[in-house]
């Protein structure tokens, strides 16, 4: 009897995850980009919100760490600037800094967010998948929080490009990453999400004239690893 009880707890107990597993698939394929969200409270509250977030935090950690091992008064762009996080970490730098972003609202945060500094960047609104500057006119561009969520798959290739193009030395680029098994390529309207491996992405990367020079961990888990990623253009 008590085997058969068991036995009853142990089925249910599959029963459950496999049921959670099935439901978080049909979620994730369900996901699109969220690139037009940024408006309205969605921006307002945008800081606030992040902020409770550890990874977050070590986000700020890293982007910090990776300049600080830059020489000072570069041109930087951060696309897309969001609320200005790092704006703080450029100004400490003497970086003179260009953000893009495609929505105002998120620019108006940033100016609430920023305080004096503010005035210092050279913002503007736009597609990041055609940015408004000419080839190699920055020495390093920062992309946090965009490529693997914000845009489908293919619209995330044209912004490395465009990346690519306006960089003469540097980029940091956020992305997730899938730990195991074989990459699963997305289609180009979809999210990348966490489907490609670290070795496809380094191929990406190659792709676009960029080799990896380190990567550091904000967030791994057994489903994947967010990496930030310290780009040198190869020439
Ligand atoms: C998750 S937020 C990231 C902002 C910032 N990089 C950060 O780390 O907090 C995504 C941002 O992408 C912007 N965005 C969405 N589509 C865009 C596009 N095609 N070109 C430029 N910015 C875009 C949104 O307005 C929003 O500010």
């Amino acid at each position: 009897m008590m085997k058969k009880d068991a036995y009853r707890t142990k089925a249910k107990t599959l029963l459950r995850k496999s049921k959670r597993k099935i439901l978080r698939k049909l979620k994730m394929e369900k996901r699109e980009p969220e690139g037009d969200k940024y408006y309205g409270d969605k921006a307002k509250h945008y800081v606030r919100k992040r902020k409770k977030q550890k990874k977050w935090h070590r986000e700020n950690e890293i982007v910090r760490d990776l300049l600080g091992q830059l020489p000072d008064n570069l041109r930087v762009l951060d696309v897309p600037f969001g609320t200005g996080r790092f704006l703080p970490f450029y100004l400490e730098k003497d970086f003179q800094v260009y953000g893009l972003d495609a929505s105002e609202d998120m620019l108006s945060a940033a100016e609430e967010e920023c305080g004096e500094g503010f005035k210092k960047a050279n913002l503007q609104i736009g597609d990041a998948s055609h940015l408004p500057y000419e080839d190699q006119y920055f020495d390093i561009v920062v992309c946090a929080r965009f490529l693997t969520s914000i845009v489908g798959f293919g619209q995330a290739k044209k912004v490395l490009e465009e990346i690519s193009r306006v960089t003469s030395r540097y980029a940091l680029v956020e992305c997730k990453l899938k730990k195991n098994g074989k990459t699963a390529w997305p289609g180009d309207e979809d999210p990348i999400g966490r489907n490609i491996t670290y070795e496809d992405m380094t191929d990406i990367f190659k792709s676009f004239g960029f080799s990896v020079q380190s990567s550091s961990a904000v967030k791994s888990n057994k489903r994947g690893d967010l990496l930030i990623f310290f780009l040198k253009k190869v020439n």
